[in-house]
């Protein structure tokens, strides 16, 4: 049985749309996206979703009772065996997290530890780091904190810019997050000490 996924995305969708194109052509072949979520009404990602006939619906005000009540009612109804926030931009609270402990993955452009929060990679440059990255990991309380599934590294050049940086990161963000959900298409993984421990 394919391993079920709900995506969480609030814009543009680039790690959406690899991860749906990467189940589409088979490279995920015991992947499925039941469906996209995102916070925003005209987020692009909604069109992507189309596009690849994955329902979509939009948690936005007005509110049935309020987001975080909203968007756990729909995902016990959708009922996937992961989360998968892709660009989502808002943190999550309360009882998603206890009923979804270590099943909520997130793409964070940076090697966590390094560059929590917002606008990472203007942290990296401004800190003159040699190299960043970006990292898949589990969701937790603290923000950007949770155990680590995957990393993937990358030289920061002399010349980079924020635009070249975040360019040349993008599509290592992609196969960051395809090569950990192909992992998890046949291996298990637990968390002990608050690091992951692939079975
Ligand atoms: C990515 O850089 C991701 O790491 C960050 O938000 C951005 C989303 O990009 N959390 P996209 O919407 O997937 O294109």
């Amino acid at each position: 049985m394919a391993i079920t996924y709900l995506v969480l995305a609030s814009g543009r969708g680039s790690n959406f749309e690899a991860i749906a194109k990467a189940v589409r052509d088979g490279v995920l072949s015991n992947t499925k996206i039941l469906q996209l979520v995102s916070n925003e009404e005209t987020a692009p990602v909604l069109e992507k979703a189309r596009r690849f006939q994955i329902p979509s619906s939009v948690i936005a005000p007005p509110f049935r009772k309020d987001f975080h009540e909203d968007l756990f009612d729909l995902v016990e109804t959708v009922n996937p065996n992961y989360l998968l926030l892709a660009g989502f931009m808002r943190i999550l609270k309360g009882k998603i997290l206890q009923t979804f402990k270590n099943r909520i993955l997130n793409i964070h452009p940076s090697l966590l530890p390094e560059f929590k929060g917002l606008a990472a990679v203007e942290q990296a440059l401004a800190a003159k780091a040699k190299r960043t990255g970006c990292t898949v990991h589990l969701v937790t309380e603290g923000v950007d904190e949770g155990p680590i599934l995957h990393q993937k590294e990358l030289a920061i050049l002399p010349t980079d810019t924020e635009e070249t940086l975040k360019n040349r990161l993008l599509p290592l963000e992609h196969a960051c997050f395809i090569e950990t959900l192909k992992k998890m298409e046949t291996q298990a993984f637990r968390v002990q000490n608050s690091k992951v421990v692939w079975e």
